[in-house]
């Protein structure tokens, strides 16, 4: 926490600026970057006690729904509070003008094919639910969930909010997982309307897929043209930043964390022959502007797990880290839900798998020796080899940045 503070005091916006406070940090002596650190574990120890309370409240009520025991370890009910309850809320009531609600929602009492559909493959565009717009991300459960269990947290929604007795069974979603094998995230209500179920009615229609909020002609030009040795970066990153396999997503990095890199690999602080070359070709006006793009580009996730990491595990380094083996929950620095803290701190939600789990490697092997006080140096020398897969498996489950909530100057 103390760290944060001081990064934001200084404007990013020169490279000399952008480099001193990292420069002052090496100066921090150790104890003080140790209470930082048991700082921000206390701040998630609490987080975690008040989600535990709030659970109990959810246990009762998951109780309440008649189950033979066996059957109850894995209930729709259960389901629905492990991995919707936090979005939508343990009520289904939503969060105003983030999350729409599921109580009374057209898409939950449709035909049954529609939530189906949306828990395979996410949504992402605007969509409207009680005559309210929303336009944020639902992230994918194909993976992370088996055809039963998506049928049965399927047949608990419809059953608790949509007024439908019918039960959704695992062979209907095995059908409905083939009918649209490889798609990415439906665009938005219109979408769902226009190729799953008509009678959703009228609903609003996804704009452009890639958006934005800094498009200065000159910087485009970089990004899908390229000049000499800065070849365009979206030859490699994709025209949305979106990354994949090996090469990183850009968009909604922090714009200061994404400066940085550009600076690092120019001083060889971080090494790869690409972006060594690439980085050393721009101006600092050019890092810049690239690097403001980026971070204002909204784009739907491309990741998906794929190191045959443990996912749940995962999830638990991430949100509660492992004192066993003296392991900061990562969302205790790189913030709430993987969204990164601007400058300093990169998002990690919507990463590739093998990106994220190259970079954990590149910090024990040196390849990368670029972060300050050696944050993330400790933090990769004590994962396992499996860990590592793990955390970057569940990484990839999560949504993107909304690019809304990144730095704007
Ligand atoms: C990370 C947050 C998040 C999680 C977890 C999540 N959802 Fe969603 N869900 C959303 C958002 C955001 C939307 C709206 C997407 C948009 O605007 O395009 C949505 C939309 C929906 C919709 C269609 C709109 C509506 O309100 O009826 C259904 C149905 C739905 N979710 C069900 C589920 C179920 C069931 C689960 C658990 C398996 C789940 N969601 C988990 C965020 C989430
Ligand atoms: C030839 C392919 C290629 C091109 C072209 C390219 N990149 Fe990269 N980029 C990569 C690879 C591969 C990595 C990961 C390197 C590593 O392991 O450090 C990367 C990493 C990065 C990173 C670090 C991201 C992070 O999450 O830390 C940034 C920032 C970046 N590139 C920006 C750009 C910009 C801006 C351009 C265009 C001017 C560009 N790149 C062009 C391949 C490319
Ligand atoms: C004490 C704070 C801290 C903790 C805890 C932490 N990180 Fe980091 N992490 C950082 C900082 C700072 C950077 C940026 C380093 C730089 O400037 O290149 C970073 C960068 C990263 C990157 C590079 C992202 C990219 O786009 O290239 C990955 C991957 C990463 N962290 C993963 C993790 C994982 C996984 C965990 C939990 C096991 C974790 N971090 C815990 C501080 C932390």
């Amino acid at each position: 926490m103390i760290r944060r503070k001081r990064t934001q005091a200084a404007p990013p916006d020169g490279p000399e600026e952008t480099f001193e406070p990292y420069e002052e940090f090496r100066r921090i002596p150790l104890p003080v970057y140790w209470i930082a650190i048991a700082l921000a574990i206390w701040g998630a120890v609490t987080l975690w006690d008040n989600a535990q309370a709030v659970g109990v409240g959810r246990q009762e009520r998951a109780e309440q729904i008649e189950e033979t025991p066996a059957a109850a370890l894995n209930s729709g009910a259960q389901i629905f509070e492990a991995r919707c309850s936090t979005c939508h809320q343990p009520n289904a009531v939503g969060v105003r003008s983030a999350i729409p609600p599921l109580a009374g929602s057209r898409f939950v009492a449709a035909d049954p094919a529609v939530v189906v559909q949306i828990l395979l493959h996410g949504i992402d565009g605007p969509i409207d639910v009680g005559g309210r717009t929303f336009d944020a991300h639902m992230p994918s459960f194909a993976s992370v969930l088996s055809d039963a269990e998506l049928a049965r947290v399927a047949t608990h929604v419809r059953q608790t909010w949509g007024g439908d007795r019918q039960e959704i069974t695992a062979a209907f979603v095995r059908v409905q997982r083939a009918r649209f094998a490889g798609r990415g995230a439906w665009r938005g209500g219109e979408e769902l309307a226009r190729v799953v179920d008509p009678a959703l009615g009228p609903q609003p229609s996804a704009g452009p897929a890639v958006i934005s909020a800094f498009a200065d002609p000159a910087v485009l030009r970089l990004v899908n043209q390229g000049r000499g040795e800065a070849w365009a970066c979206s030859s490699c990153h994709g025209a949305a930043g979106q990354g994949g396999a090996n090469i990183p997503r850009l968009a909604g990095l922090p714009e200061g964390y994404i400066v940085k890199q550009l600076q690092d690999y120019v001083t060889g602080r971080r090494r790869n022959e690409s972006m060594q070359t690439v980085a050393g070709a721009l101006t600092d006006a050019e890092r810049r502007g690239l690097a403001r793009y980026y971070s204002g580009l909204r784009a739907p996730s491309t990741a998906k797990p794929e190191l045959g990491g443990d996912v749940s595990r995962g999830e638990q380094l991430a949100l509660y880290g492992d004192w066993s083996r003296n392991l900061p929950a990562c969302f205790s620095c790189h913030g709430p839900s993987g969204f990164g803290v601007a400058p300093g701190f990169p998002s990690l939600a919507a990463q590739h798998p093998a990106y994220t789990a190259s970079q954990l490697a590149a910090w024990v092997g040196g390849g990368r020796n670029n972060s300050d006080v050696q944050l993330m140096n400790e933090v990769a020398r004590n994962l396992s080899d499996a860990d590592r897969r793990a955390v970057a498996d569940y990484l990839a489950t999560l949504p993107p940045v909304p690019a809304v909530t990144q730095e704007r100057r």
